[in-house]
């Protein structure tokens, strides 16, 4: 299936943002405890943004994307992505999203350790259904010396690149990035944030990394500040 985002020609295409919460709400109980990780927030991030999601530990970024990825549901209000309301999609609508439309990217633990990087991003293009060329995307990030080796035994920024490799081979139209440089000096994380802004440049995709680094803040179109579950 050809992404929408790569010829939105049609009006309705463009009538929704590529990643939207509305006055969502994620509490969290335990027992008589209760944490409310989101409340009430509000976003709308536009297709082929590259955004960053910046705020203090325990403000409710990841939980954000964890909702985004269609991996918890809100307790109160609506996710879109992609012009879809997750909470309407049956498990195997989910999957489908998950396998086929979104790459996540964590801050490590991304590959399959035991198979190649040309391993790795091909078996990410099959479970997408798709027939993207593992050996080109390699290449486009610099990896061509990587693709032959375990994917265990690479660089943490060489892993981190590889995922997105997969990615961009993939042609995931959301990509959702959870700290994706946070074990990474400085030079690597330069190279990873080039990787995540040609996955809009060349991809159209849609690039929303959650970061507490300065750096990236500063790479990307656009910052959203998180304060106590919602945009400060
Ligand atoms: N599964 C869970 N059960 C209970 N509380 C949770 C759960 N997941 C997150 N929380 C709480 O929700 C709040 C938001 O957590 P979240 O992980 O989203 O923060 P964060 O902004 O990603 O922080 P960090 O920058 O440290 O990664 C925190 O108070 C956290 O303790
Ligand atoms: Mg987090």
């Amino acid at each position: 299936m050809k992404s929408l985002y790569r010829e939105p020609e049609r009006r309705e295409e463009l009538a929704w943002g590529a990643l939207e919460f509305h006055d969502v709400f994620r509490i969290y109980r335990s027992g008589p405890a209760e944490t409310v990780a989101l409340r009430g927030l509000e976003l709308r991030i536009e297709p082929r943004e590259f955004v960053a999601v910046f705020g203090p530990s325990g403000s409710g970024k990841s939980t954000m994307l964890r909702l985004a990825a269609g991996l918890e549901q809100p307790s109160a209000g609506e996710v879109r992505a992609l012009g879809v309301s997750l909470g309407r999609l049956d498990d195997s609508g989910l999957s489908d999203y998950r396998a086929g439309r979104l790459a996540l990217v964590l801050q490590s633990g991304n590959l399959w350790p035991e198979l190649t990087a040309r391993e790795n991003v091909e078996l990410a293009v099959r479970l997408a259904g798709r027939k993207g060329d593992a050996g080109a995307a390699l290449a486009a990030f610099g990896l061509e010396h990587a693709a032959g080796r375990r994917a265990g035994i690479l660089s943490g920024g060489e892993q981190q690149r590889v995922a997105i490799a997969a990615a961009a081979a993939r042609e995931a139209p959301l990509v959702l990035a959870d700290e994706p440089t946070a074990e990474l000096d400085e030079e690597n994380e330069a190279l990873v944030l080039d990787a995540l802004r040609s996955l809009r440049d060349d991809h159209g995709s849609t690039v929303v990394t959650v970061t507490h680094s300065p750096r990236v803040a500063e790479a990307v179109d656009r910052v959203i500040e998180i304060r106590d579950g919602r945009v400060a």
